[in-house]
């Protein structure tokens, strides 16, 4: 089997210092076509709550950004007001998607210090945003595609959410669905474009590799791709970067790469406690899931062995279940998220394990082909 664990770097000094402390995702940033209804969406079908607005009430002319939260999971949907300007290009582009994966530091100067010096294309040179709360200090670097990292440094605020955004409160507050923080964020990469990223997060970001899946490890009949996870050095902060594979049709990955018009965020995982009552939730509020056949279920214990929860409801949700040497993990993914098949979620639910789910490779990327398939596109 060709998986690999790196266990650690060299043995430079510059390998054991973690030049770059991340202390999970601050938010997630989305340039959508319509904030509004996206923020609707997000609260209906997931259970956010409304918790800060940005607009031209609050001085800001050019676009829209609604925030919204769910336990530590923050996401700002964001607007273009006007055509002819960066966001609305991104937005013609590439659809709804995510631009920022925007993480939480201690110090966001130094942290573009640290990252620019080591070759990071600055996007934006540290700023401190001020207003009667406080102060944030905000810096950011380029990632694949047109995704930006921003350092997000708010040990100095206790305002609702940042400078120049005010409380959004809503008469419409749908419960909480049980979805807790960001697990990791996969990006999609193009042809060849997977080690050049691992190098990135490599030198400039100071993350490790700490798992390879070659094209056997993940190909089914018709197509194939390859990944690499990249950790930060304290591991609060996980990057999967996949590029396609030559198979006998398209990859999921080239449909991405199509559709979105380039590389980017392909999925964020997001953990909760309780999959199946989350799961169950979204389903009534109307997230759809791929749908897996019944045999993946019948041997599923032979592989993994046992677990705590029933498998029946598992199945009939089809949630798949993985196991390595700290435990096992129970994950689901959705269907997208937006008419073109780009940005979809992972629900999952860790329960000692640390890895991603190799044993669910072959039975989830033969449900995708499914989907690729009504789509025309496999
Ligand atoms: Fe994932």
């Amino acid at each position: 089997m060709s998986t690999t664990t790196v266990a650690t770097a060299n043995n430079t000094t510059e390998a054991n210092i973690d030049f770059l402390p991340l202390h999970g995702t601050d938010y997630v940033e989305f340039y959508v076509g319509n904030a509004k209804q996206a923020a609707h969406f997000y609260k209906t079908a997931f259970g956010f709550q409304s918790l800060a607005y940005a607009g031209p009430e609050t001085g800001v002319m050019d676009k829209v950004s609604y925030v919204i939260r769910q336990n530590q999971l923050t996401f700002v949907l964001t607007t273009p007001l006007r055509s002819g300007n960066e966001i609305a290009a991104h937005v013609a582009k590439h659809g709804d998607g995510v631009k920022f994966l925007a993480l939480k530091v201690d110090d966001a100067t130094d942290a573009w210090n640290q990252t620019t010096m080591r070759g990071g294309k600055s996007y934006l040179e540290p700023v401190i945003l001020k207003d009667d709360k406080g102060e944030v200090v905000m810096s950011g670097i380029h990632t694949y595609g047109e995704t930006v990292h921003l350092f997000i440094e708010r040990k100095n605020y206790d305002g609702i959410f940042m400078p120049g955004f005010r409380e959004w409160k809503s008469t419409y507050n749908p419960v909480s669905g049980g979805l807790l923080y960001v697990d990791h964020c996969v990006g999609n990469v193009d042809w060849n474009q997977m080690n050049p990223w691992v190098k990135f997060y490599e030198d400039v970001m100071g993350f490790k590799n700490i798992l390879t899946f070659d094209d056997k490890d993940i190909s089914t009949e018709y197509s194939a791709l390859m990944s690499k996870v990249m950790s930060s050095g304290n591991g609060f902060v996980k990057f999967p970067i996949n590029e396609p594979a030559k198979g006998k049709k398209k990859s999921q990955v080239e449909e991405y790469l199509d559709f979105y018009d380039g590389e980017g965020v392909q999925h964020v995982a997001i953990a909760t406690k309780n999959i199946v009552e989350t799961v169950k939730d979204l389903q009534s509020r109307g997230i759809e899931f791929l749908k897996i056949p019944a045999s993946y279920y019948a041997d599923v214990l032979d592989r993994v062995g046992k677990i705590d929860e029933d498998l029946q409801p598992l199945s009939e949700l089809g949630i798949l279940i993985d196991r390595d040497e700290e435990g096992y993990l129970l994950q689901i993914f959705s269907k997208p998220l937006q008419d073109r098949p780009t940005l979809f979620f992972e629900i999952i639910q860790r329960k000692g394990a640390r890895s991603f789910g190799k044993g669910n490779f072959k039975a989830l990327f033969e449900a995708l082909e499914r989907e690729q398939d009504a789509r025309g596109n496999l």
